[in-house]
């Protein structure tokens, strides 16, 4: 009997992959790889079920033998495994991002004078709208929460991007690239402290207060899917952060950040040009672990920010800091920093990744905004937040097209910076 290997990711499944299994099944024994969270993750948003699930589905299909992990989108590892003598594939992968790892397995093949097996792929079906139907339908407050710690564990790096609105948040949700192979797009969204406040014309001082916080996360859940982190300041109160905690879960919130300052909250950019105070580590250490006893799912995350760079405490301050939160029961340690350059955020990486215990890192690359996402990624880094950068760059574009309109008095001018008007009607869909 001849083999036959077969590789999908298999997250959603139509009558092509059942085609493709068929004919596979008539040229010999089948085995199919299924791509593993991780593999898909490296070029595409992580897929809808993970591994284990999408490894059942396939091995009640008719005519599959045995499935296997495959590990990366390379096949040669499970070809070198299995030496088969087909590989099968529809044949959409002869142009375009795949092609070259179609190249590679021709060549693997012809070590052992195995062939590959090309079929039509079976038209009318778009995985990219279906996944986008699905995950719309599937999303639930439980799988929405748990949905960041399902990224740390098969993501390197998590990219998150500040949201402030629905309209925001459909843009975090739905702007992607395609580069190098890759899809690429945001895993998340941050609701920031200073971009909700802006955003309703208010100083970035805790003076929004949690009821009108939960507005603008309820505007964006309602349109969105992916993982949201809330900016939570100081966390207030250890007996109010408590509540926090509990109605952010109920929403389907990932995770809340606060930050280990006390007093009147002014933003961290300022540094020490204004009066800003830092918690004791014993009081902020216990508001982490009264907010962890009150959390009912196990997945919600609470993650520390430590303000010593930003308040000039020093890298010592930092690092102890650091170890007494996670002993506290920290999900996550978040290191801020307003330097010119990532330098101190280096040195805070290189002597955190020698705790004992350690949780994932979590960094805010504004003001040393050179700093690319790989070199943050070997530093040890988890996650990346872009926090304010939606709203600065739609504030100048508001100002300019404000401006443009008083100057001629009237609204010609400004067009050419706006969407046009089918755009805007159509932007969200749903209105027609
Ligand atoms: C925010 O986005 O509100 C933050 C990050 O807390 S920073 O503005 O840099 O303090
Ligand atoms: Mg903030």
């Amino acid at each position: 009997m001849k083999t036959v290997y077969l590789a999908m990711s298999a997250d959603i499944i139509h009558n092509g992959h059942i085609n493709i299994i068929k004919k596979a099944r008539e040229l010999g024994e089948v085995t199919v790889g299924v791509l593993k969270d991780e593999a898909i993750a490296s070029y595409k948003r992580a897929p809808l079920l993970p591994y284990e699930n999408r490894k059942e589905v396939i091995e009640n299909i008719k005519g599959v033998e045995r499935v296997i992990p495959q590990n990366t989108l390379d096949y040669e590892e499970n070809l070198l495994l299995l030496k088969p003598d087909y590989v099968v594939h529809g044949d959409d992968w002869r142009t375009g991002p795949q092609s070259h790892i179609r190249a590679k397995v021709i060549e693997l093949l012809k070590q052992w004078g195995g062939k590959l097996v090309e079929f039509e792929y079976t038209k009318g079906i778009s995985v990219s709208k279906l996944d986008e139907a699905i995950r719309g339908i599937g999303i639930t407050p439980q799988i929405r929460l748990r949905s960041l710690r399902r990224l740390l564990e098969i993501k390197p790096i998590i990219r998150i991007l500040e949201a402030h609105s629905g309209l925001t948040g459909l843009i975090v949700e739905k702007t992607k690239i395609d580069e190098n192979d890759c899809i690429k797009e945001f895993d998340g969204m941050w609701i920031s402290s200073l971009c909700d406040s802006t955003a309703k014309g208010k100083p970035d001082i805790e003076l929004v207060d949690l009821t009108s916080r939960l507005n603008t996360i309820n505007d964006i859940l309602e349109v969105t899917t992916k993982p949201i982190i809330l900016d939570g300041d100081t966390g207030g109160q250890v007996e109010h952060f408590v509540y926090a905690v509990k109605s952010l879960e109920r929403l389907g919130v990932s995770a809340i950040i606060i930050e280990d300052k006390t007093g009147l909250k002014r933003n961290s950019l300022f540094g020490i040009e204004v009066l800003q105070w830092q918690d004791s580590t014993e009081n902020f250490g216990r508001k982490i672990s009264e907010g962890k006893k009150a959390q009912v799912t196990e997945d919600f995350m609470i993650i520390a920010r430590i303000e010593s760079l930003i308040l000039k405490a020093g890298m010592d301050d930092a690092i102890r800091r650091a170890k007494a939160y996670i002993e506290s029961g920290a999900d996550g340690i978040m290191i801020h920093s307003r330097e010119k350059d990532p330098s101190e955020i280096f040195e805070f990486c290189t002597l955190y990744n020698d705790l004992d215990t350690r949780v994932p890192l979590v960094v805010v690359p504004t003001s040393y905004s050179q700093v690319t996402e790989k070199e943050l990624e070997l530093k040890g880094v988890n996650i990346i937040i872009y926090a304010n950068h939606l709203i600065r760059s739609a504030f100048p574009a508001m100002v300019k097209t404000a401006k443009t309109i008083l100057r001629n008095e009237r609204a010609l001018e400004a067009d050419k910076n706006c969407l046009s008007i089918k755009e805007i009607l159509t932007l969200v869909p749903g209105g027609q």
